[in-house]
């Protein structure tokens, strides 16, 4: 081999190199920056916090529960969706409310309110709660779930549900 095909062996080497390592430059600058944009501002963690306005106090019957239902925004990340859902709601007086979550502790089946009686039946395993949510019989571990309640005048807004103590 002449010096001068060594020359060009070697110089087409460089260029090979180069373009490889160009390459692989560009692809990690490609992948780099939507990660380093993640991590500098990650998308909208899910909002528990949300208030919504469900309903206004003089519209709810005083000492009984009524069911209101309400459609509440969920923003997963980038998704923003609106899900239907319900509260059971107590009036025990003019400014003290209570919500509950419309699934049984038990195993989340919904719940109904018993008029005649003034309890909540769960119709899949007949666990009872009464007005406060405490479990009257039944294979329920514990009390209601409760919506943090938040009250504006007479307008009743409802926040995330918090998961009631077990027994
Ligand atoms: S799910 Fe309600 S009692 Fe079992």
């Amino acid at each position: 081999m002449t010096q001068g095909q060594e020359q060009r062996d070697v110089s087409r080497r460089r260029f090979h190199l180069g373009v490889i390592y160009t390459l692989m430059g560009t692809i990690g600058t490609a992948m780099g920056i939507p990660a380093v944009i993640y991590l500098l501002f990650p998308p909208k963690s899910r909002k528990a916090e949300e208030w919504v306005e469900v309903t206004d106090l003089n519209s709810l019957p005083l000492g009984a529960a009524e069911e209101v239902v309400f459609r509440k925004t969920r923003v997963d990340g980038w998704k923003v969706s609106s899900e239907k859902t319900s509260a059971w709601v107590v009036k025990k007086s003019a400014s003290e409310v209570i919500a509950f979550s419309p699934q049984c502790t038990h195993l989340g089946c919904a719940f109904r309110y018993e008029e005649q009686k003034k309890t909540f039946l769960c119709p899949c395993h007949t666990s009872n709660f009464d007005l406060d949510g405490n479990v009257i019989d039944g294979p329920a571990p514990r009390a209601l779930d409760r919506y943090l309640i938040k009250l504006e005048g007479q307008k009743l807004l409802l926040g995330p549900v918090q998961k009631s103590p077990e027994a």
